[in-house]
């Protein structure tokens, strides 16, 4: 299982294996993480789950997908590597994903 590895906006990390298939938001949800609060529960609704992907990650996700890519450019406070973690599907290649929480969320 790939190790995601979240890091609060205090610096704090926290580093949790998810399952292949899952999305970086239900590792978060599952293993009681701070910050992301996923109030839609995944369906890209609500943009409570907002992260900022670590510059090493910088294009090395696969690319938002339209539905998500709308919520994201309506949100304030532009980041250029932020995404919906309940949009990031784990996969093995993601092993040692490092994902930056803001310090609040919408
Ligand atoms: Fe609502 Fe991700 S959980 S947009």
């Amino acid at each position: 299982m790939p190790l995601i590895t979240y890091v609060d906006h205090d610096g704090t990390r926290r580093s949790h294996t998810v399952r292949v298939g899952s999305s970086v938001m239900v590792g978060a949800r599952d293993n009681n993480m701070p910050g992301i609060v996923a109030d839609c529960g995944g369906a890209a609704a609500c943009a409570t789950c907002r992260v900022f992907v670590d510059e090493v990650w910088a294009g090395r996700l696969p690319a938002a997908q339209p539905l998500e890519q709308s919520m994201l450019d309506g949100l304030e406070g532009e980041h250029p590597r932020q995404r919906l973690s309940c949009q990031i599907t784990c996969t093995e290649a993601l092993d040692g994903l490092v994902v930056h929480v803001p310090e609040s969320q919408y």
